[in-house]
């Protein structure tokens, strides 16, 4: 963490403060705040071990100064600004509509400065953490960069782009002086209709596990090393991407086996790479609230994964758990004792604290779990350096929206683009091309930011600085007044090489962008289409979403489509595919339905997609016929890739993807292996034979078949060790 030394507090503040305590009612029956004397306490010593540190501190704390530490607030709650002190609140955050005024990353420093300088009043002068939702860059404060959301980070297949990109938001939220970013969020989006599709990196463990890369990039190696390391957050923890319809906030109705297998796998990896902090989902797994869930989140992420970080409630999670609005003390109990370390309140934090105060006296949340809670939190506030560098490093803030950061931002924009369609290779456009721009999100910046964008729900129109896609085109043709744009398509006529049609979604964030119903594209966008189809010219369609749409009717009229996802505020990334400076690379992160009528449709799951998981189209490498085309491979054959998705002792789960490698629809494959030992104990998606040591995996009626190029996959747990086999596959 870089940031600005500590101006050492005079004694006399800590003793006026502890006046102010007592007069105000606020000082608790514990012993009176220790005077902190002129020279450095233990906890004070950056010289200590943190624990060593963690634990002189917890000693000089009293009750209250410890149910402080677990309430996070609203910074607009915060009425007045001297409550910080007063009820020692641990934690400020900014909500998605959170903001300052003006707004920008000065403003955003001063206003942190402010607050800390009132945190650091507090008798034990502990710092408070201040944390925002900085999810695709820092995207609360207008001119920050803005990233692809994850779905199109999650399309790059580039784990070390995206530890980049953590790098570069973490230098603009520490340039604002905030310490802690709500991201990334690990939720392994199963059903498309889900409105947090677009900040999923994927629909199977494996793409989120790998961009866990983000955590490194946001906090360094380790926290608090080097400058700008900003406390990560994996979330949201568990299951929040699979709930049955894909309703935001609902119930994730599947066995324990596929929780493990297909939710849990990113969160194990985040824990591995050190995050510092998880946020519970508010969905359910088999009817029973995450945030109520001490299974899951003491016994799994704390004590089976090892997580010893601080476990976050989501926004006013806590008020859900018994159905009825606000929050009750049985409901604060249930979720601290199920081990909720902070609870984000967000509002009423003078009813929170008495009511858990009240709590922790009557003995329902025993003194251990608070005391734990706090040490999980200090640790992670002297970890981040915040006790010797409170304040923001102002040589960071002039970073924020920075040319260097935004060519970074070009590039991820780029790797992000996947080309699935591409008739008589009508892309790459020549750069001499005459070419008709329309459709809604051809210059709009909002659009192609989507949601948490200045604003939780982000808006069309020019919520930030940036470049849009149209703007991207006319920087990159020879010459602009060949470039005509309408956004809705009128005045085209057969006189140009093609249309660009640059549709999709608004923007739109949790469950305001759930679609339980069509989703296709919106009649201004089809209107459009139909005017640039009727005028013979070659269409070629970017899709600015956050998803999947369902388009597979109109597609057969477009010569190219390429799927932008939420590009952010570089929008010339878009432009860099288009006339060809950049091939297309992206793979999809998820299938692409047929029919919104298949969702959920995952890979695996035997539906035909119009477009399967992995695809994604380049650039011939010339102009003619592929000088040395693949050896035209077997009608029916296939490959089978075994992987272990998690280990315990004594047993395994493994994935094993099966690939149609021929060159005709396999109605059958089987697949085999050596067991070595191991005996499967359960398995889906597949029918399996043992005999003598060797495993048979059949497809199942249910799969249907399999297409050209396709892959479909099926698990099992097993017990033994899993060995390194090599599965024979055979097609039919
Ligand atoms: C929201 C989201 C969560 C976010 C939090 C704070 O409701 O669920 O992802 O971090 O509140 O804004």
């Amino acid at each position: 963490m870089s940031r600005s030394p500590l101006p050492r507090r005079p004694v006399l503040v800590a003793a006026l403060c502890a006046v102010a305590l007592s007069l105000t009612g606020q000082a608790t029956a514990g012993p009176p705040p220790q005077p902190v004397s002129a020279t450095a306490l233990p906890y004070q010593d950056p010289s200590l071990p943190v624990a060593d540190r963690v634990a002189d501190l917890l000693s000089r704390m009293t009750v209250d100064d410890k149910i402080g530490q677990m309430a996070q607030i609203e910074k607009d709650a915060l009425v007045p600004q001297s409550d910080l002190a007063t009820y020692r609140i641990g934690s400020v955050l900014s909500g998605g509509d959170s903001t300052v005024s003006p707004n920008n990353a000065q403003t955003w420093a001063d206003t942190y400065d402010s607050l800390q300088r009132t945190a650091l009043g507090s008798p034990l002068g502990i710092p408070v953490i201040y944390g925002i939702d900085a999810v695709h860059g820092h995207n609360a404060v207008r001119g920050a960069t803005l990233f692809p959301h994850n779905i199109g980070l999650g399309a790059t297949r580039d784990p070390a782009l995206v530890q980049r990109v953590g790098r570069a938001v973490a230098r603009e939220v520490a340039g604002t002086g905030i310490d802690w970013s709500f991201a990334p969020c690990l939720c392994v989006a199963r059903n498309d209709r889900w409105g947090r599709t677009y900040e999923s990196f994927g629909e199977t463990p494996e793409v989120p596990g790998a961009m866990t890369t983000f955590v490194t990039g946001l906090q360094g190696e380790t926290l608090g090393s080097g400058p700008a390391s900003v406390l990560a957050t994996a979330k949201h923890y568990l299951g929040d991407g699979g709930t049955t319809g894909g309703v935001d906030q609902g119930d994730t109705q599947v066995s324990e086996a596929e929780l493990r297998a297909v939710h849990l796998p990113p969160f194990k990896e985040a824990v591995r790479r050190g995050v510092g902090s998880v946020m519970l989902s508010y969905s359910s797994w088999n009817g029973v609230k995450s945030h109520a869930h001490k299974y899951l989140v003491t016994d799994v992420l704390k004590g089976e994964l090892g997580f010893t970080g601080f476990v976050v409630s989501d926004w006013a999670a806590v008020d859900q758990l018994d159905g009825q609005s606000g929050f009750t003390a049985a409901e604060i109990t249930t979720a601290v004792n199920a081990g909720v370390d902070m609870v984000m309140v967000p509002h009423d934090y003078k009813k929170f604290l008495g009511l858990l105060r009240g709590e922790v006296s009557a003995g329902r949340i025993p003194m251990a779990r608070v005391d734990d809670a706090n040490r999980r939190i200090l640790t992670k506030k002297f970890q981040l350096g915040l006790f010797e560098r409170p304040y923001t490093d102002r040589s960071l803030t002039p970073g924020v929206g920075s040319a260097e950061h935004r060519a970074l931002a070009r590039e991820a924009v780029r790797a992000s683009q996947v080309l699935l369609k591409n008739d008589g290779g009508v892309l790459p456009l020549a750069k001499n091309a005459r070419l008709f721009v329309a459709g809604k999100s051809a210059d709009d910046i909002g659009n192609q930011s989507g949601g948490w964008t200045v604003g939780w729900q982000g808006r069309s129109g020019p919520v930030t600085e940036g470049t849009t896609i149209l703007q991207g085109i006319r920087a990159a043709v020879t010459d602009p007044s060949r470039v005509t744009y309408d956004r809705y398509g009128n005045g085209i006529d057969g006189g140009y090489t093609a249309a660009v049609a640059v549709v999709g979604e608004t923007p739109y964030a949790e469950m305001r962008g759930d679609r339980p119903g069509g989703m296709g594209l919106d009649q201004e966008d089809l209107q459009t289409l139909a005017r640039l189809e009727a005028s013979g010219v070659p269409v070629v369609v970017v899709l600015v979403s956050g998803r999947p749409l369902d388009i597979a009717g109109r597609l057969p009229a477009w010569k190219a489509l390429l799927a932008a996802w939420l590009p952010g505020t570089e929008g010339d990334g878009v432009s860099d595919v288009l006339f060809g400076d950049h091939a297309p690379t992206g793979k999809l992160p998820m299938t692409w339905m047929s029919s919104a009528s298949q969702q959920p449709i995952n890979q695996g799951d035997g539906k035909t997609p119009l477009f399967p998981y992995g695809h994604g189209l380049t650039y011939g490498t010339g102009t003619g016929p592929d000088p040395d085309p693949e050896p035209t491979p077997a009608p029916k054959a296939c490959t089978a890739q075994f992987r272990v998705t998690s280990a315990w002792s004594g047993g395994y789960q493994a994935e094993v993807s099966v690939k149609n490698t021929g060159t005709a629809p396999l109605t059958g494959w089987s697949v085999a292996w050596d067991l070595g030992g191991a005996t499967v104990s359960s398995l889906w998606n597949g029918s399996l034979t043992v005999s003598q040591g060797r495993a048979t995996v059949r497809n199942t009626a249910h799969n249907g078949a399999l297409s050209p190029g396709a892959t479909t996959s099926f698990g099992f747990t097993a017990n033994g060790t899993a060995g390194t086999p090599a599965p024979q596959c055979a097609g039919s």
